[in-house]
């Protein structure tokens, strides 16, 4: 399976930075998918830029109809028509700050398969979850209600206490946690389970990348703050295992 690289640029990034981040990204290693996810009025100035590249741009949430009276949000099938190719929902981000359940998320992933769009769908524990011993039980809850039973994407692990902390889960807990998404994958999907990309996000940067890549059921990262930069983005994905 090729590694998938994404950047996760939150809320962050202006028009005018576009054209540079796009020129040295394009220097991308061919051995990884590589995919940028910038606040919604850059995705097409993002598209356009990276035209023919083989480096893809994606969205950061859309809604779950296909459209309607819904002040502020984005339908999916605009997404696509800006030049996304990927949608991430259901970041703890969104669940914490917007409310949004893992039904809204399920809704979001078949709007954005509708549309054309792969989701990449974020799950992770919280820290108080994991001291209590649940992180796996809150996971494989999350996964199975927010992922319909013909779900075709891409799932991200992202523990919360990981995310902008410097923090890391060991290799043997990543390895751990991967495992069991991808049992919960099988149970709830089929055979289609196996296929499911398993990404893992929260603090991945260059010194980390090679160690959390190389574990067994890590397909990729989702990587926020590392990604504003594009010489830190290449270098983990130069540190993508290659095959
Ligand atoms: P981080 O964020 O790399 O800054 O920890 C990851 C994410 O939230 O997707």
């Amino acid at each position: 399976m090729r590694h998938l690289i994404a950047g996760n640029w939150k809320m962050h990034g202006t028009l005018a930075g576009v054209a540079a981040y796009a020129a040295a990204i394009k220097a991308a290693p061919d051995h990884a998918d590589m995919l940028i996810c910038p606040p919604f009025p850059l995705i097409e100035p993002f598209a356009r830029a990276l035209a023919g590249s083989g480096v893809a741009v994606g969205a950061q949430d859309c809604h779950g109809a296909a459209q309607g009276a819904h002040t502020g949000d984005v339908h999916a099938s605009l997404l696509r028509e800006a030049g996304a190719a990927y949608v991430i929902l259901g970041h703890s981000e969104r669940r914490e700050a917007h409310g949004e359940t893992n039904a809204h998320v399920q809704a979001k992933v078949q709007a954005a398969v509708a549309a054309g769009l792969t989701p990449i769908v974020c799950v992770g524990e919280s820290q108080a979850q994991r001291d209590a011993g649940e992180a796996a039980h809150v996971v494989k809850s999350q996964l199975i209600h927010s992922l319909p039973a013909d779900f075709t994407g891409v799932v991200a692990y992202e523990p919360i206490w990981a995310i902008g902390t410097g923090l890391t889960p060991t290799e043997d807990d990543v390895a751990a946690m991967h495992g069991a998404i991808r049992a919960a994958l099988i149970a709830h999907l089929g055979e289609a389970g196996a296929m499911v990309k398993i990404l893992y996000g929260g603090s991945v940067k260059p010194s980390n990348a090679a160690s959390l890549l190389a574990v067994p059921e890590v397909a990729g990262a989702l990587v926020g703050g590392a990604s504003l930069k594009p010489e830190d983005l290449l270098a983990i994905a130069a540190a993508a295992p290659r095959g």
